[in-house]
């Protein structure tokens, strides 16, 4: 689709939010201005990430304190329970947010 999908209001500047999308969930941060989109189901046992806190540029998934940098999905946690989490591209419009590419 185009002009992509529309998910819901942007997250504040150091905020997220979690958007479902069909049988998918999605978190959405904004960090140094930025838009960011990775998986909100974590990889390792499927809690929702967008449940967790932000601690600086990683959100910390609620259930077993995985720590995936929202820029790119990457685990930074210090024992790795499970995989990077997967990015999608988002854009923003009028305050909303838009999910792009294969939808
Ligand atoms: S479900 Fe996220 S770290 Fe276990």
């Amino acid at each position: 689709m185009k002009d992509g999908v529309h998910l819901g209001p942007a997250p504040a500047e150091g905020a997220h939010r979690g958007f479902r999308h069909g049988d998918r969930y999605l978190l959405v941060a904004r960090l140094g201005g930025t838009l960011y989109c990775i998986d909100d189901w974590c990889n390792h046992a499927g809690c929702l990430l967008s449940e967790g806190a932000l601690d600086g540029e990683v959100i910390v998934c609620p259930c077993h304190d995985g720590r995936f940098r929202v820029r790119d999905g990457a685990n930074v946690t210090e024992v790795r329970l499970c995989a990077d989490q997967a990015t999608h591209p988002v854009t923003e419009r009028d305050g909303e947010v838009y999910l792009l590419g294969d939808t």
